[in-house]
């Protein structure tokens, strides 16, 4: 199949496109600084330079890359800035989404999170409603979700908070130095986690499932309470202090759909392993 990664530079991107040419397909990653061409050929990629918000670039590099199916990993996390990240959703989807309908693209597979979900007690299933009076991000993530159904065949993987190698939970990840720093209290919020090998495998996997949004997290949603005095200890930052305090919508988020219909299991069921002070990544 030949498919184009928008975001293949990026946490998932980069795990992906070995993925995907070890299994023979034919990959197109979109990049924006010409010296990380040298990163998707070492993997028997090409390399295609546009800017999501480039629009006629866009076009001509998708009409050119000719895919059935776009893998739409792009986030704008490296700054920070949550404005930044909803802009990504909101305008860079609508451009992408635009390309591959003139390019005549069969299917896209696009990244979502499992955080969006209306207040309640238990895990969330994805008939949850969205929690759209929450503030933008939701918003955002509604419009990007909406958007991507607009192509024939699509699929929104609602990913649990990443952890493992390269990310913020990774030892010398953002939030091991804020741990670290004593910024991180732990709390009743529930979080989903989701080991970052686990969200790289997902969205091949999504390549044979049916259009739909599917939440893929692990099978441990757990309080701040319990989670973050481990990784805490895991980082070896000092134990956080704790209150009970919970955001009613911090509920996690259940992956049964996937697990019972699309055949999907977690190669890390939990992230208690991780989050052990004896566990150390390979
Ligand atoms: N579910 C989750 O928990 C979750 C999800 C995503 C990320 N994160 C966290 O966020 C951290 C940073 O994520 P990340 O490494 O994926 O980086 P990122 O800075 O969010 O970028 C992601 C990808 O989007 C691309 N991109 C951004 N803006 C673009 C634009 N205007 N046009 C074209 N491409 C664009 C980036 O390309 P460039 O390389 O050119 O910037 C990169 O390939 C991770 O370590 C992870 O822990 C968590």
């Amino acid at each position: 199949m030949r498919i184009l990664i928008a975001g293949a530079t990026g946490v998932i991107g980069r795990r992906l496109v070995p993925l995907l040419t070890q299994r023979g397909h034919h990959v197109t990653g979109l990049i924006r600084r010409p010296a990380d061409a040298a990163k998707l050929d070492a993997h028997g990629a090409h390399a295609a330079l546009a800017d999501v918000y480039d629009t006629e670039r866009l076009h001509y590099t998708v009409r050119q890359a000719a895919p059935d199916l776009v893998m739409h990993q792009l986030t704008d996390l490296g700054g920070g800035d949550r404005q930044a990240n909803s802009a990504i959703r909101r305008t860079g989807t609508r451009n992408l989404v635009d390309a591959a309908q003139a390019a005549g693209v069969r299917k896209m597979i696009a990244q979502s999170i499992a955080w969006v979900y209306e207040p309640g007690t238990e895990p969330a299933t994805e008939d949850t409603p969205l929690d759209l009076a929450r503030d933008d991000s939701v918003r955002a993530v509604d419009m990007l979700e909406k958007t991507v159904s607009e192509i024939p065949e699509w699929v929104v993987l609602r990913y649990g908070l990443f952890y493992g190698p390269t990310t913020w939970y990774a030892p010398d990840g953002l939030m091991a130095g804020q741990a670290r720093a004593g910024k991180l209290t732990a709390n009743g919020d529930i979080t989903s986690f989701l080991h970052i090998d686990d969200a790289a495998a997902a969205a091949v996997a999504a390549l044979d499932w049916p259009s739909g949004p599917v939440n893929v997290c692990d099978d441990d949603p757990a309080p701040g309470t319990d989670w973050l005095p481990a990784f805490c200890a895991s980082v070896g930052a000092p134990p956080p202090p704790r209150n009970t305090d919970r955001n009613p919508w911090a509920r996690g988020a259940d992956s049964t759909y996937a697990r019972k219909h699309l055949d999907w299991t977690p190669v890390h069921p939990s992230w208690r392993s991780a989050f052990s002070r004896d566990h150390h990544e390979p």
